[in-house]
């Protein structure tokens, strides 16, 4: 069988040879000068317990109190609806991040500031994502909590079950996370808060004229 991840080759699932691209007449940056705003793809990858969708939630807050047009994708929160059939495995993550960064992508499209957190353990499927779209559209966010704070603050109790060996493929425990090598934003959560955290990103977006 065919590995998932293997982007070299044909992908898994190819779209049907007679389909067509339909072209449309109202395209991204129509539908996002209607909100007066450049569009773009917080990717935030991180741990389990690193702080993600906690920052996630305060940048979205942020910004939907300046003004901008905003969604937030969240694994938990997916992964009761869009990806409810996935577990964890490296080939669910795998079509689990396929999914994602389609949906991020057509959110993108639809004018949006899109948020996204996934723990989004492999490299090559962030880059996948990244690849969706144009140059600078996408911008990855290393939330950066080292494992031992996480299994320590373990807001779920979910590190605890896992070493018990109550959960299968734990990310960190008997699966594999591929820290970023080169996001365009890391946060380091040990020396700074939640806020400070959103405001990092915040100064980012405004740096490169995505927000005034
Ligand atoms: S990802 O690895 O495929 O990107 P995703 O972000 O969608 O993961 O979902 C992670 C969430 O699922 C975690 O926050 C945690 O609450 C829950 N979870 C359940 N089982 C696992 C597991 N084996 N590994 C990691 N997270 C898990």
């Amino acid at each position: 069988m065919q590995d998932p991840r293997d982007a070299s080759g044909p992908p898994a699932h190819p779209a049907p040879a007679a389909v067509r691209p339909q072209a449309l007449s109202v395209g991204k940056a129509a539908r996002a000068s209607l909100k007066r705003q450049r569009p773009v793809i917080l990717w935030l990858t991180g741990l389990s317990g690193a702080g993600k969708s906690t920052i996630a939630d305060r940048i979205e807050e942020r910004l939907w109190q300046a003004g901008y047009h905003t969604t937030l994708l969240d694994g938990d929160n997916l992964r009761g609806g869009l990806t409810r059939d996935l577990g964890f495995s490296d080939a669910d993550r795998v079509e689990n991040m396929r999914r994602v960064g389609e949906t991020a992508k057509l959110m993108l499209e639809a004018g949006l500031i899109v948020i996204c957190s996934f723990i989004s353990p492999f490299r090559k499927e962030r880059m996948l994502a990244r690849a969706l779209v144009d140059e600078g559209e996408f911008l990855e966010i290393f939330i950066d909590t080292p494992l031992a704070e996480c299994m320590r603050r373990d807001p779920k109790g979910l590190y605890a079950r896992a070493k018990a060996g109550l959960i299968p493929h734990f990310t960190g425990i008997t699966s594999p996370y591929e820290a970023p090598v080169a996001p365009e934003i890391r946060l380091d959560t040990l020396g700074c808060g939640v806020e400070d955290a959103a405001g990092q990103v915040l100064a980012e977006l405004r740096r490169r004229g995505v927000i005034a």
